[in-house]
């Protein structure tokens, strides 16, 4: 694992509007098909069951970053995770580990007992993430995404626990 330089620290904090265009480019370079920007905005503004966070790291001089984001919906018991995205240069330090710990723990304070997303077949290291996590595989989603008809893996986190999100937010 890579060390964050010292004197420098990150920070998980709900996104706002400014941080869009950090956000859109983190999305931009992440993803074979990735959200446009207006679908965060939408996201942000219009959907009062989506949780919006960021990761920003904080350097000695600099202006802060922002590294990270997640999107989690919120319906009913059930927290479904959106989108998960670290900056290139930033990634390999636990900032994804420690912003989806910290935004599921925000979902088990507004209900959510049980958490799901889909993820690319062949995406071995967000499987990793998330079966560090304590995700499993319940199935998959045949051809489920458009650009290259690859298949979802489906995953589902039953119940959360919120003493192991706490271990997992801390530890980085
Ligand atoms: C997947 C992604 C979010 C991981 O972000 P990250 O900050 O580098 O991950 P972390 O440092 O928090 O890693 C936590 C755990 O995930 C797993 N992991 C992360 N990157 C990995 C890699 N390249 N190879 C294998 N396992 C990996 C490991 O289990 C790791 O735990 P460890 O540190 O004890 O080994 C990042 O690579 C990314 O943004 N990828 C592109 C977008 C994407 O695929 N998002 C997920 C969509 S479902």
């Amino acid at each position: 694992m890579q060390v964050l330089p010292e004197g420098t620290h990150i920070t998980m904090r709900p996104m706002t509007l400014a941080d869009l265009d950090q956000v859109n480019a983190i999305e931009q370079v992440s993803f074979s098909s990735p959200w446009p920007e207006k679908a965060f905005f939408y996201e942000l503004t219009q959907n009062q069951h989506a949780l919006c966070w960021v990761a920003e790291w904080i350097g000695k001089d600099e202006r802060p970053i922002i590294v990270a984001d997640i999107v989690i919906w919120l319906i009913l018991e059930e927290a479904h995770i959106g989108t998960l995205a670290v900056r290139p240069e930033f990634r390999g330090q636990r900032i994804a580990q420690r912003l989806l710990a910290k935004a599921l723990l925000a979902s088990a304070k507004s209900g959510a007992t049980q958490a799901l997303l889909e993820v690319r077949a062949s995406n071995q290291a967000a499987q990793n993430l998330y079966q560090k996590f304590g995700f499993k595989q319940v199935g998959v989603r045949p051809g489920y995404y458009q650009d290259t008809k690859e298949d979802a893996v489906l995953m589902t986190l039953t119940p959360i626990d919120p003493v192991k999100l706490a271990e997992l937010a801390e530890y980085g």
